[in-house]
């Protein structure tokens, strides 16, 4: 299968270095990054790529952008990993739209494009006969779309129950655990490349409630926005109130929930016992679902880094491969 690739940050790069370096009968025939772009009808060395781009900071001809690649790429799948702005969407949503006009299915980690405009997207590319996942946007490599679409086919998903940042969980974690403060976390947080741009996105709870978004709009279609979120972050929690927790046996976690039925959505610092099964460590995300013959159904795994939301990425385009390209 032929893809293209738009966006070389470390999800980009993590994609590119996993495609380079397995079998995965994957050919990438365009890539760009902010500044340039090649477009290869013979397939990039990607090795080359990331090498120019690691000395450089660019990876191609700067007269080729991620417009042209897209617009002018032959290419099966379109990799749309640009950096997330959940005001606009932009660029990724625009990438999103000429990709699937081209009639061009799409694998995207972007989460503005999907928490502000999912249902159009699907509409768009339902009409035009192809494809949009996004894996990669909710926990990171927990395969929890790929699980509520096949493994819990037939079951009605009640509520989600998760931690889904792992910029909050590694604060709390290392603040509980190490005794840090609350800016020493962060700023470990953010040396480690866990964090957003702009980490207010993940300390006010920004980022965890627009993945609850894109796993409610998923899940029940149901049209919510990230103003229908009732949320809190963990910028103003004390020590104190997380030694008073520890004290009760019980620590403290930035904890989204959905249940439709009560017309819940919020995400929250909440008291929780230890053994509790959301009770992860560091960078780990943990998604709990309720369902109503499964019943309930927790997944843990890395929450974020570049291989391992490449793998979600990998995931989704195999799945396209298999089930609509290869058989078309
Ligand atoms: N900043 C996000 C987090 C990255 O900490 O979870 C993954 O979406």
């Amino acid at each position: 299968m032929k893809v293209a690739i738009v966006g070389l940050g470390s999800v980009g790069r993590g994609v590119a270095e996993m495609i380079a370096k397995k079998s995965l009968g994957l050919t990438v025939t365009g890539i760009a990054d902010s500044t340039s772009g090649i477009i290869n009808a013979g397939g990039i060395d990607l090795h080359d790529v990331l090498d120019v781009k690691h000395k450089t900071g660019s990876c191609g001809d700067k007269k080729i952008s991620a417009n042209e690649v897209i617009k002018k790429a032959d290419y099966d799948a379109l990799v749309e990993v640009t950096p997330t702005n959940a005001t606009t969407g932009e660029p990724g949503l625009s990438y999103i739209k000429m990709a699937i006009g081209r009639k061009k299915h799409v694998v995207t980690s972007n989460k503005g494009p999907i928490a502000l405009a999912y249902r159009d997207l699907k509409k768009r590319a339902e009409k035009n006969g192809v494809v949009l996942r996004h894996e990669a946007t909710v926990g990171g490599a927990i395969p929890i779309f790929h699980m509520i679409e096949h493994g819990l086919a037939g079951n009605e998903i009640l509520a989600i129950f998760g931690v889904l940042n792992g910029t909050c969980n590694f604060i709390l974690t290392r603040m509980s655990d190490e005794g840090l403060t609350y800016e020493q976390a962060l700023l470990e947080a953010r040396q480690m490349g866990y964090a957003e741009a702009d980490p207010t996105y993940d300390v006010q709870g920004i980022d965890a409630a627009i993945k609850l978004v894109i796993l409610a709009n998923t899940i029940w279609g149901n049209g919510v926005t990230l103003n229908d979120v009732n949320r809190t972050g963990i910028d103003l929690l004390t020590p104190d109130a997380l030694r008073l927790a520890e004290d009760e046996g019980s620590t403290i976690r930035l904890i989204a929930e959905a249940i439709p039925k009560k017309g819940l959505l919020r995400v929250s610092p909440r008291i929780i016992e230890k053994s509790h099964p959301l009770v992860v460590e560091g960078t780990l995300n943990a998604i709990t679902l309720e369902t109503d013959m499964a019943k309930e159904i927790t997944l843990i795994g890395r929450g974020a880094g570049s291989i391992e939301t490449a793998s979600a990425i990998i995931g989704d385009l195999l799945f396209i491969r298999d089930r609509y390209v290869e058989r078309a």
